[in-house]
């Protein structure tokens, strides 16, 4: 009986695991292309302090346009996955990220980090 019970327990988390890495990996690409994920991550989680219009205006650097995203995509790419350095914090200040968005905007990253990647 308690190897059934053991043997039942061992099975369910190894479906817990396999679902959870499914949902995370599904998440990653819309289209094969990562750019609009990554840009309604930066929207959702960034905007609110990186726009022109936002409250800090001016400063930081803002990324509400497709470009503006591009052209910053290796200091995004490290304020969120590191390495963090005197000029680079980590980002969202104040928050933090899911690890399947910090994924998603390396894999852009590493593709190339332009709007069309
Ligand atoms: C609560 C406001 C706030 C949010 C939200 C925020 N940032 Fe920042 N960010 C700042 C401030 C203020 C600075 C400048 C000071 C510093 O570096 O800590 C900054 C600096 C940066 C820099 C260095 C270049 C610069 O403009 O000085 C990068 C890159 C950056 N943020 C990326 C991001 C990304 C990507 C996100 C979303 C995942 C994000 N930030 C969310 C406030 C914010």
């Amino acid at each position: 009986m308690k190897y059934i019970v053991c043997s039942l327990i061992l099975v369910l988390s190894f479906a817990l695991i396999s679902a959870c890495n499914k949902s995370s990996s599904s998440s990653t690409t819309s289209n094969g292309k990562y750019f609009p994920t990554v840009k309604t991550i930066i929207q959702n989680n960034c905007l609110s302090c990186h726009s022109s219009t936002g409250s800090w205006s001016g400063r930081p650097t803002s990324f509400d346009t497709d470009s503006s995203i591009a052209a910053s995509y290796s200091i995004i790419k490290q304020s969120v996955a590191g390495p963090f350095t005197f000029t680079i914090h980590k980002m969202p200040q104040g928050g933090s990220l899911s690890t399947s968005d910090i994924n998603t905007i390396i894999a852009w990253y590493d593709k190339g980090g332009k709007t069309t990647d």
